[in-house]
């Protein structure tokens, strides 16, 4: 199907301040449609037609189709019919009707959501899930078909992006038809939650503004050397010791909020739970994990990874992985596996000697092999999957295919990288290029936007190994007080680049809708960045 440009429909700055006054005394809710519709990501068949349709504030309604499989009982529906219609209209509680009377035209009374096979409603997204959806909006009623309701909480996003207001304030769409399914199944974030505590409230603002950018995967990397925010039920002295406070703590209740609120955006949540290094806040509360490094015969008092050849670690990692598969709904969990620094390992008398013993000769990479395929072996009798850091398949741990999946995040020849992680038969996520820590003058959204993940040397089997990629805002320098500007939009550019079209790449129409889109965020609540000079309309 064609793929039709949009002539954004501008309203000229002074009949927006005749406007004005209007609006303030009709008290207008600011969360409401745009002037002009703007769509991100962009779908991957947009047709529309001049004829306006109009949607009245009261009386419009979302609805469950008679011959759908989901009904009022589903909640996730309900809930998103709730927020969509919150989304287009604004959060007002009496909205202005007197307006509605001076537009002459056809009216959309509703959009009726129609789920044509089993609706998923109570299951948890993942991998597979069908996100597909087709979106008719004509007179007088809309129709969006979706198999799954993962679906059709993305062509509910769609709808909402298509409504906008006339010069008289209005809410209108236009005739449109849409198709739309994603190019990649895995569109993540990451956030990190041990260098930085990040609140309850920012990080379910993140799976808002997620669901705005249809995002589906939050990788949450729960823990790392500076904090242990995670409760365990099994070792409470692990956040008891490792977090930065007692209040700076995420209790089951907590995660099990994320998790709700994650899956009625269609949202998996997958922890990572990093080790052997990156584990010094586990050593506060577990004592005899972590290994104990040596200057000479001594002791120095600091301690190194996780320590390798004492049968209590996989005791413990047993316990505490078997806890985390029940909290964490997930089909998988990703067990780090990055930057493992030998030289406490060397130090270590003790290891030194289990070396020898397994005839490890001076190879500390199998020393992590030994580690890591007991502890994907223990995850593994969870029934669960796992993700690890490209260092795992790198440093030639035997894995399986079937049940790992490696995340490349290296900066350089990640090219490289992804060509032999596929070549060896494993799927893979990139982030490599969407380090979103990394700041500078000037629009790098443009930088990550301009990446294609298939862009490597391999055949097409490989580059259906490609799973997606992950935008990931690593926390030295994020808190609650900057998280959100930071990652939107330019998180945005990596989720057009993942759902959208392989040909959609040019700059200046992602320009001009993500700046609208940038708006649209900031009037649904979400404080995200400018992407350059300019103002938002409303
Ligand atoms: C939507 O309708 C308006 C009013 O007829 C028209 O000016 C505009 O071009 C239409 N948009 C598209 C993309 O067809
Ligand atoms: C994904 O979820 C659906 C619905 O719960 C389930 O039928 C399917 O087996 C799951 N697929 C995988 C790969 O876990
Ligand atoms: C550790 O476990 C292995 C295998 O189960 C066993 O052979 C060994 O004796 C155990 N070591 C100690 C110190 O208990």
């Amino acid at each position: 199907m064609a793929l039709r440009v949009f002539c954004p429909r501008v309203m000229s700055p002074s009949a927006l301040l005749l406007l004005l006054p209007l609006l303030l005394l009709a008290g207008v809710p600011l969360a409401a449609a745009a002037t002009r519709p703007a769509l991100w990501p962009l779908p991957v068949s947009v047709q529309q037609t001049p004829n306006l349709l109009y949607l009245s504030p009261v009386s419009f309604e979302i609805t469950h189709g008679l011959d759908s499989s989901a009904g009022p009982d589903c909640f996730l529906l309900q809930d998103a019919f709730r927020r969509y219609h919150q989304y287009v209209f604004g959060y007002s509680e009496n909205p202005d009707v007197s307006r509605m009377s001076s537009s002459v035209g056809t009216e959309i009374q509703k959009l009726v959501v129609v789920i044509t096979s089993d609706s998923e409603c109570n299951a948890y997204p993942n991998i597979t899930s069908d996100e597909s959806y087709k979106l008719v909006v004509q007179a007088s009623v809309a129709v969006l078909e979706a198999r799954k309701v993962w679906g059709a909480l993305r062509g509910l996003e769609t709808f909402s992006q298509l409504v906008y207001r006339d010069s008289y304030g209005a809410y209108v769409i236009n005739e449109t038809e849409v198709t739309d399914f994603p190019r990649f199944p895995f569109r993540g974030i990451l956030i990190d939650t041990s260098r930085h505590y990040l609140p309850l409230k920012t990080i379910l603002m993140t799976l808002d503004a997620m669901a705005f950018n249809k995002f589906n995967v939050l990788h949450w990397h729960i823990v790392d050397d500076n904090s242990f925010p995670y409760q365990s039920m099994a070792f409470p002295e692990l956040s008891g010791k490792g977090a930065f406070s007692h209040a700076h703590v995420y209790t089951h209740t907590d995660i099990r909020h994320v998790l709700d609120y994650a899956r009625l955006r269609g949202i998996r949540v997958i922890p990572e739970f990093d080790s052997p290094g990156h584990t010094n806040a586990w050593g506060k509360g577990q004592e005899n994990l972590l290994t104990a490094c040596y200057a000479g015969s001594q002791k120095t008092g600091f301690f190194g990874p996780v320590n390798p050849i004492l049968n209590t670690t996989y005791d413990f990692l047993s316990t505490f992985f078997k806890e985390v598969s029940q909290v964490f709904p997930d089909n998988y969990i990703h067990l780090g596996g990055d930057e493992v620094d030998f030289s406490c390992w060397k130090s270590n008398p003790d290891v030194t000697k289990f070396m020898e013993e397994q005839g490890f000769g001076q190879s500390y990479e199998k020393l992590e092999s030994y580690y890591i395929q007991k502890l994907v072996d223990i995850v593994s009798s969870t029934n669960k999957g796992n993700l690890v850091w490209q260092e795992v398949f790198d440093n030639k741990v035997k894995l399986n295919p079937q049940t790992t999946i490696v995340e490349v995040w290296k900066g350089s020849y990640y090219e490289k990288e992804l060509s032999d992680v596929t070549a060896a038969g494993f799927a893979t996520v990139l982030l490599s290029p969407w380090y979103l820590d990394y700041i500078s003058y000037g629009q790098d959204w443009r930088r990550y936007y301009y990446v294609e993940p298939l862009q490597f040397s391999g055949t097409s089997t490989q580059k259906e190994l490609v799973l997606g990629g992950t935008a990931a805002l690593w926390g030295e320098y994020v808190d609650a007080t900057n998280l959100m500007p930071r990652l939107w939009p330019r998180a945005s550019a990596v989720g057009e680049r993942l759902w959208s079209s392989k040909q959609v790449r040019d700059e200046n129409d992602a320009y001009n809708r993500l700046t609208e889109h940038r708006c649209r965020m900031v009037r649904r609540g979400i404080p995200a960045e400018p992407l350059y000079v300019g103002y938002c309309e409303l």
